[in-house]
């Protein structure tokens, strides 16, 4: 029988991890498991029930009574919170916000590396996020580090919010991820840093085909 791997990627927001991640665990029949959808989800309901984000007590209560679900559709995959759908409204600039202050209370994250190892321990996984090469799943069998210019990555992000209707201003969204950058590579706890046994990838100059035929030539020879 064919080994199933734990696939790590990890990488700055705007980097392709999510594009990447699903169309890798595609590929390979395996589960895709978006992290950053968990603390996104964990932001929204503090919002939600009036949690402040240095209420240690209170988050740690939340994530102890909650439960989220991956629910892969033909269209996208679903996030289902305690049963009900949350997959748009954890997008929210709001959420978007305040993930990083949830995201940084040890309380969360141990609630959160807990869940995300039982998910992915038997294996056929490709996790996304910033910790899980280090953190998470430090023997992952393959590692990646999908990076990208500040610059492409602002303006990958700038094309995304245009396609939505929405009005923006390119440099302010380039400076929008640069402070972001700064932001989880300056945390306290599991800061965004590159494995030492990572296989990197800058995806600036390459498509996602060519990401994706570099990735899965790692896959191959982990095999
Ligand atoms: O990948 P994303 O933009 O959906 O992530 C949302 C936020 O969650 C972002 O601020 C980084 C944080 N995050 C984290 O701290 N650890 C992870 N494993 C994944 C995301």
């Amino acid at each position: 029988m064919e080994a199933k791997l734990i696939i790590a990627i990890d990488g700055p927001s705007g980097a392709g991890k999510s594009t990447l991640s699903k169309a890798l665990a595609k590929q390979l029949g395996y589960i895709n498991i978006d992290t950053g959808a968990m603390y996104r989800t964990v932001a929204l309901l503090a919002h939600r029930k009036n949690i402040s984000a240095q209420d240690k007590e209170g988050l740690k209560k939340l994530c102890a009574d909650l439960i989220i679900e991956f629910k892969p559709t033909p269209e996208v995959e679903l996030v289902i919170a305690n049963g009900a759908d949350v997959t748009a409204e954890i997008r929210t600039p709001e959420v978007s916000l305040l993930t990083p202050k949830v995201a940084a209370q040890p309380v969360v994250r141990d609630a959160m590396v807990l869940l995300q190892r039982k998910i992915g321990a038997a294996g056929g996984v490709v996790l996304e996020g910033r910790d899980i090469g280090t953190v998470v799943f430090p023997h992952a069998a393959v590692k990646f580090f999908l990076s990208a210019s500040v610059e492409e990555r602002g303006k990958r992000r700038y094309e995304e919010l245009l396609a939505k209707g929405m009005d923006v201003d390119l440099q302010q969204t380039i400076a929008d991820v640069e402070a972001r950058d700064v932001a989880d590579s300056e945390r306290e706890h599991a800061p965004l840093i590159q494995a030492g046994d990572a296989v990197v990838i800058n995806s600036t100059d390459l498509s996602i085909q060519g990401v994706l035929d570099e990735m899965l030539l790692a896959v191959g020879n982990a095999k």
